[in-house]
């Protein structure tokens, strides 16, 4: 059902919200819902391109030819996700060049998930199970996101998403089922990882200066504790299943709430990560700027070339 054209572009933009229709990028939009979808989708683009490096560090070292391809394809995957989403952000008039400068200049964030080490081969199918899929918990609602561009490209994300969450949780069935020393590696992966992963979904409702406005704006379908509770509820059977125990004493079904109870996030950890001072934060910006500057030449290249075709094409139209 399309909105018909209001003379108030102001009342077009709420009628359209309200309608449940999405925003496009040539729509009149107020400047902070702009500034929040800026916002929101450049600092998942670059989370998306970090999110390489954690996992890229155990490519060279899988343990077969098999999970070395499994794990190339997730890694190429985030990549993909990275500039899809530098393109959604891009609709609204931003450049990606200047996004990574903010980025590798710390004037814009990342996923906090991904200043922790990956230790053993274990953290790859951890992060899978957990990191990817508290990543499919917070995107599949963001295909419902009012910003058409940003809807469009979660719902290519979320089916990849999918498919790094199942490859992690079937490398954790296989580790569990092999040698003691595997089974310890994978708990001692799970204990490190799962707090981190709730932190994810970002401060607890209370704390977060921008759901109330983006649940408004229709941005968020649901608050960051909202989700976080959905994540919980989805991942205590997989660690079951799996035979891990969650490192939370506080963790049990609460039937009344029809919910997991579970224990204080620390949020004291979430804000010193986020403030920089995470285990892995400076070297994760430092690998980041190191590969954008080995890769001036290709992006000067590119642009020579561009540049020299648009010539090519102006010449032809004379
Ligand atoms: N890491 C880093 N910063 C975080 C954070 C986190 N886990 N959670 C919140 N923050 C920041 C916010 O960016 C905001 O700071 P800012 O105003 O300077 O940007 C501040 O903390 C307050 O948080 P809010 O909850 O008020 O902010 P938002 O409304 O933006 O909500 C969010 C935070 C839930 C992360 C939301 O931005 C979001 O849903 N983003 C899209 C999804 C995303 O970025 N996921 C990151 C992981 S990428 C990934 O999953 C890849 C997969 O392949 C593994």
């Amino acid at each position: 059902m399309t909105v018909e054209p209001m003379a108030e572009p102001r009342d077009h933009f709420e009628a359209t919200i309200a309608a449940d229709q999405r925003i496009e990028p040539r729509d009149w939009m107020p400047e902070g819902y702009r500034k929040t979808m800026v916002r929101q989708i450049a600092q998942h683009a670059h989370s998306e391109i970090i999110g390489m490096q954690p996992e890229g560090n155990w490519i060279t070292r899988a343990p077969s030819l098999r999970r070395k391809a499994i794990l190339l394809a997730k890694v190429q995957d985030e990549a993909g996700h990275g500039l899809y989403l530098y393109s959604a952000a891009e609709t609204l008039g931003v450049d990606r060049s200047d996004l990574v400068e903010k980025l590798i200049t710390g004037r814009q964030k990342y996923s906090s998930i991904f200043n922790y080490p990956t230790l053993s081969f274990a953290d790859v199918g951890v992060i899978g199970w957990l990191v990817d899929g508290a990543a499919i918990c917070n995107q599949v609602p963001l295909c419902r996101s009012s910003y058409g561009p940003y809807a469009r490209a979660m719902i290519r994300i979320c089916k990849e998403e999918s498919f790094h969450q199942r490859q992690g949780y079937e490398l954790l069935m296989t580790m569990m089922s092999g040698t003691q020393a595997q089974r310890d590696m994978v708990q001692d992966a799970t204990n490190r990882w799962w707090w981190p992963s709730l932190m994810m979904f970002g401060p607890p409702d209370e704390e977060s200066p921008n759901t109330a406005q983006s649940m408004a704006w229709k941005i968020k379908r649901h608050t960051n504790d909202e989700l976080r509770q959905r994540f919980v509820d989805m991942t205590v059977p997989q660690a079951d299943k799996l035979g891990v125990t969650l490192p939370d004493p506080d963790l049990r079904w609460n039937a009344e709430r029809g919910h997991y109870d579970f224990g204080a996030v620390d949020w004291s950890e979430f804000k010193r990560v986020i403030a920089g001072d995470g285990p892995c934060n400076a070297e994760r910006i430092a690998h980041r700027r190191r590969a954008h500057e080995d890769g001036a030449w290709v992006r000067a290249a590119a642009s020579a070339h561009a540049a020299k075709r648009a010539e090519r094409v102006k010449e032809a139209a004379r």
